[in-house]
C-alpha cells in the first residue's frame, strides 16, 4: 500500500496493534470538538490559525523541558498574530504524533557511500547511518503511542491559566494507518486533535482519504503542484460532505513561483463548487532545494515570497489567508538558509540537526509571522 513501511515481522504487527486497540485514548471526542469550534470560526474569517513543528519529532526529544520550548515558540508565534491582528489565533502542533514520514525515494545513500532503506520517522525505523538501524519495526508503533502520551501530558499542562480559545492543540500526518486504525475511538481518529493527509497519499479513492472520511476531526490535506482545481474540489466534497464548518483544512505548499498560477483557479473553483474550507499556507514544501553538494535547504526569499502570494491571492479571490503551516523549532538550528547564493559553493549550514526536512530556527520563524500579519 502507498507509503506504509514493509513492517516484515507481522505476528509482532499484529500483536502491536491489537495493544493499541486496547490503548485508552490520546485525545478526547471533548477536546477535538473545541478544536473544531476554534476552527470553524477561523473558517468564518474572524480567526487565524498557526500549524507548526518539527518535520519529524523524535522520541529522543520528548522531554518536558523540550516539549515545553516548542510549545512557547507555538504560543508566542500565535500571539503575535493575535496581537498583530486582535483576532483569535489557534496553535497547533505538528507534534505528539508527528512520527511518520512519507518518503520520495525508498532508498537512501548515507555518508560511507551505502545505500540503506530511506529513514520513515521514529514510528518505523532509526535515522542512524548503519543500515541494520534502518529496518522497519512495528515495536516502534508503541513507543510512538508512548511518548505521544507523554507529550499530550506537557501540553494539557500548558492550558492552565488560558482561556479554550487559546489552547495549544496537537496534530499529526495521518501516515500510518497500522497507527492511525487501531487508534479510532468512536467516531474520532483518538491520535491526535486534529490529522492532515500528505501531498503523497491524498488520491481521493486511496486508503488515506478514506480514513480521514471515516473520522470526525478536523482534517487537513496538503496541496502540492500537481493538483487541479477539480481534484481539490473533488477532496472537499468528499471530506466535508455536510459543509460542517471547521471540518477541512486545505494547506497549500505550491512553491514560491507555482503558486501565483495555480492557487487562483484551485481557490475559485472551490468556492464556486466545493464545500467550505479553511485555506493554510505551508510555505516549507514546495521550496525545499539542495545548495550545491550540501543537504536539503530552503531559502527564507523564496518562503517569505510563497507567504506573499499566498495572502494576495487569496485577497483577490475573496477568500480568508486563514495562516500558516511551517516546518519550525526553538533551537538555534541553521537548516533554511538566509541569503541564497545559487552559483557559489554549498552554503556553511554548521548547525543542521533534523532528522528529516529543514525547519526555520526561532527567528526565522518570527520573520515569517511577521510578513504575513504585516499584510494583513
Ligand atoms: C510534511 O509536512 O512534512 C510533508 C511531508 O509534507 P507534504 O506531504 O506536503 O510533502
Ligand atoms: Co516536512
Amino acid at each position: 500500500m502507498i507509503q506504509q513501511p514493509d513492517w516484515g515481522d507481522l505476528a509482532l504487527l499484529d500483536r502491536v496493534t491489537s495493544t493499541l486497540s486496547s490503548m485508552p485514548p490520546l485525545v478526547t471526542a471533548a477536546e477535538c470538538d473545541r478544536l473544531s469550534e476554534a476552527v470553524a470560526r477561523v473558517g468564518r474569517g474572524d480567526g487565524f490559525l498557526l500549524q507548526g513543528g518539527d518535520c519529524a519529532e523524535r522520541f529522543c526529544e520528548s522531554s518536558p523541558a523540550e516539549v515545553r520550548a516548542k510549545l512557547a515558540q507555538l504560543y508566542g508565534l500565535a500571539g503575535a498574530i493575535r496581537s498583530a491582528t486582535g483576532c483569535a489565533t489557534v496553535p497547533l502542533g505538528r507534534l505528539a504524533g508527528q512520527y511518520g514520514k512519507p518518503r520520495s525515494a525508498s532508498h537512501e545513500r548515507i555518508a560511507d557511500g551505502t545505500v540503506v532503506p530511506s529513514y520513515r520517522g521514529d514510528a518505523v525505523n532509526s535515522p542512524a547511518d548503519d543500515p541494520g538501524a534502518r529496518d522497519p519495526d512495528p515495536a516502534r508503533l508503541l513507543r510512538a503511542h508512548e511518548c505521544a502520551q507523554r507529550v499530550l501530558r506537557v501540553v494539557r499542562d500548558s492550558w492552565a491559566g488560558r482561556p479554550p480559545v487559546e489552547r495549544a492543540y496537537v496534530s499529526h500526518e495521518a501516515l500510518l494507518l497500522d497507527y492511525e486504525r487501531p487508534l479510532v475511538r468512536g467516531d474520532y481518529a483518538a491520535s491526535a486533535h486534529s490529522i492532515w493527509i500528505g501531498e503523497r497519499t491524498r488520491q481521493p479513492d486511496g486508503p488515506h482519504a478514506a480514513f480521514a472520511g471515516s473520522v470526525a476531526n478536523t482534517v487537513g490535506v496538503k496541496l502540492g503542484p500537481s493538483t487541479t482545481p477539480a481534484q481539490a474540489v473533488r477532496l472537499s466534497r468528499l471530506l466535508n460532505p455536510d459543509g460542517r464548518a471547521g471540518r477541512l483544512v486545505l494547506i497549500v505548499r505550491l512553491g514560491s513561483t507555482r503558486v501565483r498560477s495555480l492557487l487562483p483557479d484551485i481557490v475559485g473553483e472551490v468556492s464556486r463548487r466545493g464545500r467550505p474550507v479553511v485555506w493554510l499556507c505551508d510555505p516549507m514544501h514546495g521550496n525545499t532545494t539542495k545548495m550545491g553538494a550540501g543537504p536539503k535547504t530552503r531559502p527564507m526569499e523564496a518562503i517569505l515570497e510563497e507567504v506573499v502570494a499566498f495572502v494576495r491571492v487569496m485577497r483577490a479571490q475573496r477568500a480568508h489567508p486563514a495562516g500558516l503551516h511551517l516546518e519550525m523549532t526553538p533551537e538555534d538550528v541553521t537548516e533554511c538558509i538566509t541569503t541564497p547564493r545559487p552559483f557559489c559553493p554549498a552554503p556553511e549550514l554548521p548547525r543542521y540537526r533534523t532528522a528529516c526536512d529543514p525547519r526555520l530556527n526561532s527567528a526565522q520563524a518570527a520573520e515569517v509571522v511577521d510578513r504575513f500579519v504585516s499584510l494583513l
